[in-house]
This record gives structure tokens, sequence and C-alpha cells, in this order.
């Protein structure tokens, strides 16, 4: 063992540090991740030195490295299983290379023996707090060497505190998205795993770790970015403490590395936050701002959506939809989106799925027609696609059996009457790009649903280029990057186009998909208190001008159960504001009401959007959210109060805002629209420091009802609301 000095890699943030000890022959031991240390900060001695041999132990002592590997002494999860047909099943790192640029380490593993090199980039944002780690393998091997099959390769290997107590991760299904899953941790390994081939409705991959038991105590956050199968676990260790490995779920022998290939794992976003939920919330929004694909880096303001699928579903109509868009134009809408049911022979969701064009019967001029009436109604026109998925019952099909996934001697399995395309063939991807591209040439679109409906099974390709030699293979992975090479394609050709990710609601989220995408329909819910749920969670990860978020109607199409106009409306201003409805459907007085909340929300959407967002539960059934956009010159604070109980009490609780500053005052103004507003604030500006301590008092509220105030510093004029 390495008795020289201990050398150290050390990167802080704002808010948070990273320590490694670093020897030449080894990979490098985690030390610390946790809140910022002082600059020059060090451990007093190297980690082996305070670990003297347990009984029963091995003489070579394996702390938690940042790859740690099995059999040279590691117990845990390895962060690699791989082998050469049987042979080199277990690496050990001989060598270990360093390069670092500010705020970034590049470290470069080599396991001589096995011929194969691991390169970990680790960079730890200085304002945002955010670790971003991924790992990509190579084979050094020599032709003569039998090919690297990979099992599993982290795309990071974290360390966590033993204080760590709870793990909160996501489990759903369709229409019940981002329900949180607690569990506690212990010396049994906590897993989740993911094999639907899209990131699913069951198990978003992300979790956070709280290690204390206080409500805004210290949090870790981990997130992966990919678009497919998953997996993490975290695991106890004999000192105590934790590791916590993400990274793609192989199928096996889906990745068998040639010499001089390598395996790229997608990145894990990762950070710690000092104070709870909503401050982990900001660090991730911040990043996830800066990583999507706005044109010039610049947001324009989310526009209100009108999306027809629960207005009229596969019922499409031409005079009828533009009866639709008049009046969704006339509440105040701005942008119409044609939802499932207008392309060839798609009469119910038995059939036409690959058959990218209008069909004759509903429109027998085309798009065109309806499109440019959008447009004349003062709207922008978008488009539902689902291009990755063949009906077996599809011009598409009969000509192309053999460009659907399937395994060979296997039935095929539908999920709602569908089959997935092999996006890795690369005549599969040329066809849906053409397609695409002659909808998004001859039709003045500027948004996309990009939607996708079924879990993916039977991925076997024959095609060659993901082969790698074999008669056929699993796809699953090629078949993510097959897809986000298409939607890179789609946007350098079209560059002003708007993409939203859709999977039956919110089946596929994460970071990966949303550098290509600038949306995501979360759910299929519109039940607005099933909803609000949802929302608040994916809060956690997603900020809220990029969550779809429409009034749906009453009662729900999910659920049964109503709600009022004004509690529908009041859950969707928080996120991107939509419709889901058939608004000729409402009464005059509901229209008038509908009206003023989207004037609501246009006139707040730069408040509500690229704003920070507290989220809180004042208990007896009161939830509420905070939006600020510190860029905005009035710094004023959107209060969000939803009551989705009756109370149980005589008096409501006070909702105590720590996000203000006690040397203001606020001046507190009711803007609810609609009914709801039974109450006025007294129009003396209150004291941050009461506000923030004993909290802003509530008028008794209905079940089912909701709030939405604003609070402004004194010292700023109320800007008018306008449109
Ligand atoms: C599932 C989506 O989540 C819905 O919004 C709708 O677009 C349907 N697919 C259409 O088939």
């Amino acid at each position: 063992m390495n008795q020289e000095a201990p050398n150290y890699l050390i990167l802080h943030s704002n808010r948070s540090s990273v320590i490694l000890e670093w020897c030449a022959t080894e990979a490098p031991l985690w030390r610390y991740w946790g809140a910022r240390l002082l600059d020059g900060t060090t451990p007093p001695t190297r980690l082996r030195a305070t670990r003297p041999t347990p009984p029963a132990s091995l003489e070579f002592d394996q702390p938690l490295s940042i790859a740690p590997t099995f059999g040279n002494g590691w117990f845990g999860q390895s962060a690699l299983l791989a082998h050469r047909d049987g042979q080199h099943f277990t690496q050990s790192w001989n060598n270990c290379a360093v390069t670092r640029e500010k705020q970034n380490l590049c470290i470069t593993l080599t396991d001589t023996i096995a011929k194969i090199r691991l390169v970990i980039n680790m960079t730890l944002a200085s304002a945002t707090d955010m670790l971003e780690i991924n790992s990509c393998l190579y084979n050094d091997g020599t032709d003569a060497d039998e090919k690297l099959s990979i099992q599993w390769l982290a795309a990071a290997t974290l360390p966590l505190p033993a204080t760590s107590q709870r793990v909160n991760s996501y489990v759903g299904q369709w229409a019940s998205e981002f329900q949180i899953q607690t569990d506690t941790l212990s010396r049994s390994i906590w897993r989740r795993e993911n094999i639907r081939g899209r990131t699913s409705h069951d198990c978003f991959p992300a979790a956070t770790v709280a290690i204390s038991a206080q409500q805004n105590g210290p949090l870790y956050g981990a997130h992966l970015a990919w678009s497919g199968n998953h997996s993490q676990t975290i695991e106890w260790q004999h000192d105590g403490q934790y590791q916590w490995q993400l990274g793609e779920w192989l199928a096996p022998g889906e990745v068998q590395l040639q010499s001089g290939q390598y395996l790229q794992s997608p990145t894990v976003f990762a950070a710690f936050a000092p104070d709870g939920a909503d401050s982990l919330a900001h660090c991730y929004h911040a990043t996830l701002r800066a990583l999507m694909p706005w044109r010039d880096g610049v947001i324009p303001p989310r526009p209100v959506h009108l999306n027809t699928w629960e207005a009229v579903y596969f019922d499409h109509n031409e005079a009828d939809l533009m009866a639709l868009a008049t009046a969704a134009a006339d509440v105040g809408v701005e942008r119409f989106v044609l939802d499932d049911g207008w392309f060839h022979a798609r009469n119910n969701d038995t059939a036409g799925l690959g058959d990218w064009w209008a069909d004759k019967k509903k429109y027998p001029q085309g798009l065109a027609p309806l499109a440019h009436h959008v447009i004349a109604k003062g709207m922008s026109f978008g488009l539902w696609v689902e291009p990755e998925m063949v009906n077996p019952d599809s011009e598409l099909f009969r000509a192309h059996p053999d460009w659907a996934f399937q395994i060979s001697g296997r039935p095929i399995v539908t999920g709602r009457n569908q089959l997935v395309l092999d996006l890795t063939n690369e005549t599969v991807e040329n066809y849906l790009f053409d397609c695409l591209s002659a909808l998004l040439t001859t039709l003045p679109i500027s948004y996309l649903k990009w939607d996708m409906n079924r879990d993916i099974t039977h991925a076997g390709t024959r095609h060659a280029g993901a082969t790698h030699g074999r008669k056929e293979s699993a796809a699953y992975s090629a078949y993510v990057h097959a897809l986000y090479r298409l939607l890179a394609r789609i946007r350098a050709a079209f560059p002003k186009l708007e993409i939203e990710s859709c999977a039956s609601g919110g089946g596929r989220i994460d970071y990966a998909i949303l550098r290509y995408t600038h949306r995501v329909w979360v759910s299929d819910c519109n039940d607005a208190l099933a909803r609000l749920t949802i929302q608040q969670a994916a809060l956690q990860w997603l900020p809220p001008e990029i969550i779809g978020s429409h009034v749906g109607t009453a009662p729900a199409h999910t659920t049964g159960r109503s709600q009022s106009l004004a509690f529908r409306a009041a859950v969707a201003l928080a996120g991107h504001f939509g419709l889901e409805m058939d608004v000729r459907k409402l009464s005059s007085t509901e229209r008038l009401e509908l009206a003023e909340w989207i004037r609501l929300y246009r006139s707040l959407r730069d408040t509500l959007h690229q704003a920070q967002v507290w989220r809180g539960d004042a208990g007896d059934g009161i939830v509420w959210q905070v939006h600020s956009n510190s860029q905005k010159k009035d710094a004023a604070y959107i209060l969000c109060i939803y009551r989705i109980r009756p109370t149980m009490q005589r008096w409501s609780p006070s909702i105590t805002l720590a996000m203000l500053d006690d040397q203001c005052r606020y001046v507190i103004e009711n803007l609810t629209p609609s009914q709801d507003k039974v109450y006025e604030f007294d129009k003396t500006p209150v004291d941050g420091a009461w506000l923030k301590q004993s909290g802003l008092p509530l008028p008794r509220m209905t079940a089912e009802s909701a709030l939405i105030i604003r609070l402004i510093a004194e010292n700023h004029t109320a800007t008018k609301l306008s449109n």
C-alpha cells in the first residue's frame, strides 16, 4: 500500500465541498461530500491510518472509492461488472491520472491487466452546487483479446454519511406519477430498478436522502439523466457510511465492446443542500434551466395551451376543430395543439401509427386550413406525433413488418395495440425524419407534442450497426441513443421548433430528454387534487415553467372526481398553464371565469416562471407554494394556497413564509379571480419578520378551494395586472 503523504483533490462550491484522497496506483477514495468546508480544510491523515484491521478481515483494506471494483477486496456492489468471455471477471485499477481544469476533475483509471480504462468526469458547479459525474469505459485490448462484455457500469458512485436516514424515491403508474415512496435506510441494500425502456411512470430516475429528522435538514439528491432502463442502489458499508450508485441497466449481452470501443455512461446530477428539499430543488432548477435548448438561451413567455385530447379524442372534424380553436382564442388561449386522431385511418388507438399524413376523410385539404385558421386567430399551431411507434394495422407495418422491434421466434407483444420501431435502423430513422420534415416544412407548426405510449419489451435488433456482429442483440440502450439522434436532427433542421416530451403522461422525463425538448406532460391526470400532489413532487427536479399543467373538465376523465373551475385553474396556474377541455361546453359564466384565470396567468407568468419555488404544508389540509423571480424588479412573491380537504379546526393555521426578507414590510393582495375571492387582506403592510416567524393568518376556506396571493415589499410599486 502506498505510504506517501496523502494528496487530496478538493472541489468547493457555494454551499458544498468534495474531497478525494488520491494516489497514483488506485482509484481515488471518497473522503467527503457535504456542507461547504473552509478553504484549506483537509482530513488529518490518510484514510487507512484511521482504520485498523478488524478481526476476520483482509489485511488489505479497500475503502469506498469513486469506482470500487469486485474481486480486489471490495465487498460492496461493484461500479463495474465485466468480463472477456469469462476471463478478466475482476478488475482493479493500478494507475490513476488526474487532470484538473477549474471545477472539473478528469480522472483516468487504468487496469493494465484487464486492458481497460475508465475515465470519470466530475464537475462541481460553483454557483449551483451541482456535482455532475459520468464515466466512460474503454476497451484497450487488441483484436486478439476477447471482446469486453459489460453487465454494469455505474455512472457514478457517491458516498453518503453514516447519519443517512431516509430515502425518498418515486413510484406510480399511468395517471399517478411522482408518488413519493419513503424508505428507511438500513443494512439491507436499497435498490430501485426500471426495465420498461423509458424512465417509466413507476420509477423516475432520482432520489433524495435525508440525514436528519429535521423538516428542513440537510439533504442529498441524485438524478440519472437517461431516458431508458436504469438502476440505483444505496448500500450500507462497514464503516457505517453508504455508497450510492446510479447507472444504466443493461440487458444480458447488450454491451460488448470490441477493441478500441467505449461505453459512455449517462450523467448523474447530484447535489447536497444544507437546508432542505426546496433549496435542493433550487440547485436542480438552475442546472436544468442552463441545460435546456432554448434559442439563444432565452425562454420565451410560456403560452397558454389548448390541447385537444380530452376535448375530442379521436373524433376529429375540421369544422368542429376550427370552432374549438375560435372558442379557445376567445378565452385567451395562445397555442392550439392538435392531439392524436388527425392522421391516416386514426379513428381509435388500434390503427394508423406510422402513417404520418392527414386523414383524408377528416381533413380533405390536409391540415393547412385548420393550421392557418389557428394562426389567423392569433395562436400558434402545435401537432401531436408519436414517431417511435407503429400499429400492426398501418400502411407502414404492412410495407415493413421488419421495422418493428421483435425477437426471433417470440410472439409479438403489443401495448396500446402498437409496436416500437427499431430506431437503431438508419432506414427507419430516415423515414421518420422525412415524415416529420414533410409536416414541419409544409405546415406552420411551431410545436410538437412528442408522445410515446408503451413500455419497450422486445428490443431485439437485427440491424447490423447495433448487433456487434451477432445475428440479433438487445438494443434498449442503442434505442435511446438513436432517439436522441433523431431529436437532435429535427432540432437542427427546425431550430425554432419547440417539443414537448410526453409518454402516456410522465413516462419519459429526465435531464437527457430535456436537452432536446422544452416541456413535459407530467401526467394524464387532470384531477386538480391528484395533480397538485404530482406537480409538487415533480417540482423537486423540474422548474415550474416546463411542467405542462392543464385545466381539465369536471368530473375529471381519469378519476371521475369533480372540483370547481377556480380550484382546477389555481392548480394549473403554478405550471405551464393550459386547457384540456372543450371550452364550447362551458356556460358563458364559466367562460368568463376561465378567461379571468387566463388573464391572471398571463400577468403573473414572468413571476411564476424562471422563479425559485418553495413548497409547504401548513397542516389542517392546507398546502401551498410560493414562486418568486429574483430577476424581476418588483421582487414579488406569488403565494398559491390550496385547501385540499375540509378543515378540522375552528381557525385555519397560519403560513410561515421563511423566504421573505425580515428587513422588509409586505403589501399583501388577494388576486384570486372568481367566487373564491372572499377575503381581502388589510392594506397595511406587514413586517417580513412577522410573516417569517408567526406567519400569514388565513381566512376560512372551503375544501378544494384556493387563494392566489401576491406579496410585494413596500418600497416596490405594485405592478398593474395586465396581459
Ligand atoms: C397519451 C398522452 O398522455 C395524452 O395526452 C394524449 O396525447 C394521448 N396519449 C393520445 O393518444
